[in-house]
């Protein structure tokens, strides 16, 4: 799939609503490994921005410095292609906001895409989903939980739901990283 087709897809990182061990609604806090190994996922796959979204105004302060060191400060010296990736972050205070920047780019709200490795009721496979872009009619907003997982709300709130991915066994409950890494081979590359 050309870059052209992938610059329609968006990735979201949610931190709040999440779910947190006792299924408890809770807001986590930004984990700085997530900002580098998904950006860098993003710009592989040409992945038009990586939204780090919080409620908590420190916590969108951090991943500024974080942005800023890495994409105009001394980082960006030291290391270009980290900057090339994190140049792709864009910080949000929540969901809402999100879908609306996006509509404003596109002038059409984006097509939510919610993830999970408990997917009840799955209805986009990842050839769907693949075609689905190829189409170029909407925009696609992937989203990702952190904690324990994306809220049910916010599952069936979504526009899809794609299935998880599994590997040989039952188990399946990878890091975000991992998630986001396999999820973007599959929707957008053929092989
Ligand atoms: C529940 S969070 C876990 C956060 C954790 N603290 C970490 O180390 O990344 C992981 C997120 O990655 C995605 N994910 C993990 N395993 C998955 C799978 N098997 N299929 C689809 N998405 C998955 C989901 O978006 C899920 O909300």
């Amino acid at each position: 799939m050309t870059s052209e087709n992938t610059n329609s897809v968006y990735v979201a990182l949610i931190h709040h609503p999440v779910y947190n061990k006792n299924r408890q609604v809770v807001r986590t806090c930004l984990t700085p490994l997530d900002l580098h190994d998904i950006s860098r996922a993003c710009r592989t796959y040409g992945i038009r921005a990586f939204y780090f979204v919080n409620p908590m105004r420190s916590q969108r302060e951090l991943a500024q410095m974080i942005f800023d060191h890495w994409s105009t400060g001394w980082g960006a010296r030291y290391n270009p292609n980290r900057k090339e990736a994190i140049s792709l972050i864009r910080i949000a205070a929540d969901l809402e906001g999100v879908r609306r920047a996006i509509e404003q780019e596109w002038g059409r709200a984006p097509k939510t895409v919610a993830t999970s490795a408990r997917m009840e009721g799955p209805d986009l496979d990842y050839p769907e989903m693949r075609a689905r872009i190829r189409q170029g009619r909407d925009p696609f907003l992937l989203l990702f939980g952190t904690g324990w997982g994306l809220v049910r709300e916010d599952i069936d709130a979504a526009d899809f739901r794609l299935h998880p991915i599994q590997g040989q066994g039952e188990f399946n409950h990878l890091s975000v990283r991992s998630a986001v890494s396999i999820i973007l081979d599959r929707i957008l590359c053929d092989r």
